[in-house]
């Protein structure tokens, strides 16, 4: 018997008050910005997931790699009685972690965490039958609320894979990493996917695939403001760039107005402008370096325990616990 379920943590009028005050916000700002999040609707995440599987696209496969290496050992260091995942997606990847913890025989739960309904569900599906011993119980939240995210379970290690961390911007790093740990007991772990800062003319094209998935991810948040509050975005009327900023260290996603236009966010009661070439930033992809993260994780109150990586060095996965 399956013993999957799904738990929304956040109602629909709190998401789109949120929503709206960011959209109102961002599309105020000069420059022009939106969060990442509203990338993944349905089709965003399937966008997303069809980026992971870009020849260009070195994040995933790598991270895979990593995991699939040292998932016994990480099982060992943490005797993970129960997995808590953050920004789970397809939870593709966890199965290495799943499948390790059920061989080390200490853990029952698996908690995927997403803002993507769509997306959660059909991983919390298929777990319960892939995995018909473990209870998995999904909670739809926003992440950087880490009290609704982070439930109360047994000896926990939190997991935030993919590089997802690099997606928030430094004023939102702090605050969210001691989140974690202030939800967690010593003792407990995180383990943390980063991307390494490597050679732009391997990263850049990461982001700026020669077949367009991810132009049209970045166009996608235009799609989701039309079909959320009933705006008349063209969508092909913005370009997809992919810039690397060096001082940063890291990408920048923007959308680049091919011409003057004016749109209207009808259900917001909001006209906005563009002028011709004018950017929107639609997210940041930072990047890191061993000693960066093992400062911030510090901060936040963990203890580095080991940090892998691949050959080549383009990712690190770290494992830190409370202090
Ligand atoms: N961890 C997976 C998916 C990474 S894509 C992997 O490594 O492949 C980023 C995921 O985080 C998406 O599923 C997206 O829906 C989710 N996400 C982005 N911002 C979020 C937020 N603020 N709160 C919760 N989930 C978020
Ligand atoms: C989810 N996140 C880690 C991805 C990244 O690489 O920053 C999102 C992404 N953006 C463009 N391609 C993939």
């Amino acid at each position: 018997m399956s013993a999957a379920a799904l738990e929304i943590h956040i109602s629909p009028d709190v998401l789109d008050a949120a929503m709206i005050a960011d959209v109102r916000t961002g599309l105020s700002a000069s420059p022009k910005s939106m969060p990442p999040k509203y990338f993944y609707d349905a089709h965003g995440s399937d966008l997303f997931e069809q980026i992971t599987r870009l020849p260009e696209y070195y994040p995933t496969r790598t991270e895979k790699a990593i995991l699939a290496a040292n998932a016994d050992e990480i099982a060992a260091a943490t005797s993970m009685a129960t997995l808590i995942e953050l920004g789970s997606g397809s939870s593709e990847k966890t199965r290495l972690l799943l499948e390790a913890g059920l061989r080390a025989g200490t853990l029952h739960t698996y908690v995927p965490q997403d803002v993507s309904v769509t997306a959660l569900q059909q991983a919390v599906d298929e777990l319960g039958v892939e995995y018909p011993g473990l209870e998995v119980a999904g909670i739809v939240s926003d992440f950087t609320d880490t009290t609704a995210s982070i439930p109360q379970r047994p000896q926990r290690t939190v997991a935030f894979l993919g590089g997802t961390l690099g997606n928030l911007i430094p004023a939102q790093r702090a605050p969210f990493l001691a989140g974690i740990a202030a939800a967690l007991r010593p003792g407990e772990h995180l383990l943390i996917g980063v991307g390494l800062v490597i050679d732009p003319a391997v990263l850049v094209p990461a982001y700026d695939d020669a077949a367009g998935v991810t132009a049209a991810f970045n166009r996608n948040v235009l799609s989701v403001l039309n079909h959320r509050f009933g705006a008349d975005f063209d969508p092909s009327g913005f370009d997809h760039v992919a810039v690397w900023d060096a001082e940063n260290e890291w990408i920048e996603m923007r959308l680049r107005a091919r011409h003057a236009m004016t749109v209207a966010v009808n259900d917001l009661d909001l006209t906005v402008s563009f002028e011709a070439a004018e950017e929107m930033l639609t997210e940041i992809s930072a990047k890191f370096r061993r000693s960066g993260i093992t400062e911030e994780l510090t901060a936040a109150g963990f203890d580095v325990q080991r940090i892998w990586s691949d050959a080549d060095d383009r990712f690190a996965v770290v494992l830190a616990e409370r202090r």
